[in-house]
């Protein structure tokens, strides 16, 4: 069940500071501001405007922590307010007095290979292209920023793709930095199994029948015993009665990984001991294997009834071993061939197991590229301190992983929107922090407000375009265009945005994505992805349901991700917790794949870009028409269409039977965006069938004013 009050979920915070305040009208779609479009201060039906001024929302800039009412100090001390400023700037429809335009310049004219803005803009609203479904940030229009065209794609869980992806490269150079460290200096062994059964069996278990196919469990055994503190493991067969029994075996077993291929030394100590009574015809054997190998460790003969005990004494063995990347099983154990009487049995101990891979000297090491189960190749590093990235897979060479742009070309949100502002808009931004980034004089590693890190020294960052300008770069009469507060707000409006929603998974749409698992789309496409550390504030998860859904069945929950930090300030810090988060149909694996030459790219040079990155799958159910072109009409065409590295799997689409393509278009369609002022919430849940359907009191919606921490009264509305 839902619960729908809202104090749940500002929970904590709303607390402290002790009330909230219910936000005046819902801000809708396309917004205008309400001074530019009503002259007698009353509009607020329908669709609502912005109440504050480009200028007021601004305030008093950046600031910082400690300044009140500044970009950062909204974004750490009422995120939902930063958000909904954010929203605000996205939807708005800019003025030209605001510095809406030109498109490059005056005469939109150029050298569109140099300037592919000539092939974007123009447009008064990041909405105008990301407009739909209504009131989201989500897809829409259609750009010639290549001759072929891009399609916009929806921004619905923007923020997660550039933190996994973030957390990608920083794995992906991780493990290239260890290989270096490795081929230079060599590496010290590892230790995979290391058990002196003083503590009982650790991680062995025992079991019977280990070698030789015997079937005769009745007649082996396997204990930890202890002399004072000394554990030992003990296996025991034969015995038991006077029957004749034939083959008899059992062992201590224990499965390890080896991170990758290596030689190992397997050493520990052994006693096998044999009954007095055993003929010449039977024996007994302590026995090692490792994945189904076997090494006889040593065998003893009966020697007729009347002979003594034979026992090896305790014994030192060690083994060289090569192991390949992965897991492995090592048994422990003895076998006996035969025993006809209660008097003859078989007892073997095992001691003071160590297995340990074998350190190398300097030279080359070569290792797998996987980061959250994608594989990106391999890289082999040199000794002095080169790199051969001749099998890197998908992902330039400097292992930078980049989510956005169809053909994987750019790191973060804040980094994209300043383009988009200026490419699509005409507007330019401000923005001390990625112009310290990308200083040509001494480039500084910086962290953005919504907690992107740059650091110039591994990558290369996109300058904004009023770094070095006078304030009017693009002589239109207007300076500092957007200021950098209002980066802030819409780096964190789009760090923070909603994931796409689920709607009815049907028992057939459920076999759809079983489908998809065995003809292999989900090798691209790949289900959840896990972020380590979440910088969001919160999550909203959205499912059919149709009690609680009213205009479309979906009904979202909104759930806090930050914890409550007092500082003296009125207002305290909001922070995110930074937990780990499993992102949930995602389908993408963030890597860059050739689909053959119905996916090819011409650019104006003539040139053609073969590769493109793994689009999301999430949303798909409502944004056709599909492909960074959007040239497919309907899911079957764009499926139809993949070549090249997906021939075989397309193959495999096509042979399924009508029925079961059909399965796999369902469950694609469950994969729905939303419109977030029409969508009810336990933010504002709505009342099904009540007085007005269109009054968002009646139908609800995702009303982020529920989550405000400074009052209106106090800061204003928004
Ligand atoms: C004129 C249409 C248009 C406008 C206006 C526009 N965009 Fe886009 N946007 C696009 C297109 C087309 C793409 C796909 C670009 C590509 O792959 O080459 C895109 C891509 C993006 C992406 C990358 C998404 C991804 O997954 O690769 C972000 C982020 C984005 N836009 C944000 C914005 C913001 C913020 C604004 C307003 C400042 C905005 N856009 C305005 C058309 C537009
Ligand atoms: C070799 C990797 C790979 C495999 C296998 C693969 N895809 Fe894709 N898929 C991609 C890439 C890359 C794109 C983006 C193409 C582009 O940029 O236009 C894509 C795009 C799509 C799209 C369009 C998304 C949009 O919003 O435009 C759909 C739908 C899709 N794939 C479904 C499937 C299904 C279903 C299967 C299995 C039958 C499958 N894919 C197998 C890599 C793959």
């Amino acid at each position: 069940m839902h619960d729908k009050k809202v104090l749940m979920f500002g929970g904590a915070v709303l607390m402290l500071v002790g009330f909230w305040m219910v936000s005046p009208g819902t801000a809708s779609a396309q917004l205008v501001e309400c001074d530019l479009v009503d002259a007698n201060g009353n509009v607020n039906a329908p669709g609502g405007c912005i109440g504050r001024t480009l200028q007021d929302q601004v305030g008093p800039g950046q600031g910082d922590i400690n300044t009140f009412a500044s970009s950062i100090y909204l974004v750490k001390r009422d995120p939902a307010r930063a958000i909904r400023r954010g929203r605000q700037l996205f939807q708005r429809k800019f003025s030209v007095d605001e510095g809406s335009g030109p498109r490059v310049n005056a005469a939109s004219s150029g050298d569109i290979t140099q300037a592919r803005a000539l092939g974007a803009g123009l447009a008064d609203s990041c909405a105008a292209c990301h407009g739909r479904p209504r009131g989201s940030a989500g897809f829409g229009g259609d750009v010639n920023t290549f001759p072929d065209s891009r399609d916009s794609p929806h921004l619905f869980g923007l923020g997660i793709a550039e933190m996994l992806a973030d957390e990608m490269t920083t794995e992906l150079r991780a493990i290239q930095q260890a290989a270096l460290d490795d081929a230079a200096n060599g590496s010290g062994g590892a230790t995979l199994v290391d058990e002196n059964f003083d503590n009982g069996n650790g991680s062995f278990t025992y079991g019977d029948d280990t070698f030789n196919n015997t079937n005769n469990p009745a007649y082996a055994d396997g204990n930890i015993v202890f002399a004072g503190s000394d554990g030992v493991a003990r296996v025991a067969l034969g015995g038991i009665d006077n029957a004749d029994i034939l083959g008899m075996s059992g062992g201590w077993q224990t499965t390890f990984n080896a991170p990758s291929a290596a030689s190992a030394v397997l050493s520990f100590r052994f006693e096998l001991d044999q009954a007095a009574n055993y003929e010449p015809d039977e024996f007994s054997q302590a026995l090692a294997s490792v994945d189904g190998t076997v090494y006889t460790l040593a065998t003893l003969f009966g020697d007729g009834n009347g002979g003594g005990v034979q026992t090896t004494g305790m014994t030192n063995v060690s083994l060289n071993l090569s192991l390949t990347a992965g897991n492995h099983t090592l048994t422990l154990g003895g076998f006996n061939n035969k025993k006809t009487f209660a008097d003859e049995s078989t007892e073997v101990f095992f001691n003071n197991v160590l297995l340990v891979t074998s350190g190398s000297g300097p030279g080359p090491v070569t290792r797998d590229l996987i980061t959250k189960g994608v594989n990106f190749g391999q890289i082999t590093a040199h000794p002095n301190g080169t790199v051969d990235t001749s099998a890197v897979d998908g992902v330039n060479t400097n292992l930078r992983v980049l989510p956005f742009f169809a053909q994987g070309g750019t790191a973060s949100m804040r980094e994209f929107l300043i383009g988009a502002f200026n490419a699509e808009m005409g507007l330019q931004a401000v923005d001390p922090i990625l112009c310290a980034v990308t200083d040509p004089g001494s480039p500084q590693a910086m962290v953005s407000t919504a907690g992107f890190s740059y650091d110039p020294a591994l990558d290369t960052f996109e300058r904004p375009p009023a770094c070095d300008t006078a304030a009017d770069p693009d002589g239109d009469g207007v300076a500092n265009e957007i200021d950098a507060a209002l980066v802030d707000f819409m780096e964190f409006y789009l760090l923070n945005y909603f994931k796409p929603g689920q709607y009815l998974v049907t028992p057939r749409a459920q076999q759809g994505l079983q489908l998809m698992d065995q003809i292999g789309c989900t090798t691209c496409h790949v289900q959840n992805l896990t972020i380590d550390s979440d910088r969001r504030v919160a999550d909203v998860q959205t499912d059919f349901d149709p009690v609680n859904g009213i205009f479309n069945e979906l009904f979202a929950t909104a759930s806090t991700r930050f914890q409550v930090v007092p500082d003296g300030d009125p207002y305290p810090q909001v922070l995110p917790n930074g937990d780990s988060f499993v992102v949930e149909n995602i389908f993408t694996d963030f890597k860059r794949h050739d689909l053959g030459p119905d996916f090819d790219e011409r650019d104006f040079d003539g040139t053609k870009l073969t590769e493109h990155i793994t689009e999301p799958l999430w949303g798909v159910g409502s944004s056709a028409p599909y492909g960074h072109d959007g040239r497919s009409i309907n899911l079957d065409a764009v499926i139809r269409r993949h070549g090249g590295e997906a021939a075989n799997v397309t193959v495999a689409f096509a042979n399924l039977s009508d029925n079961d393509q059909r399965k796999i278009i369902e469950y694609l369609e469950t994969l729905v965006l939303f419109p977030p002022d029409d969508t009810a919430s336990n933010l504002k849940a709505g009342v099904p069938g009540s007085g007005d359907p269109q009054d968002p009191d009646n139908h609800g919606s995702i009303n982020l004013g529920a989550l405000f921490q400074i009052p209106n009264a106090v800061i204003g509305g928004e």
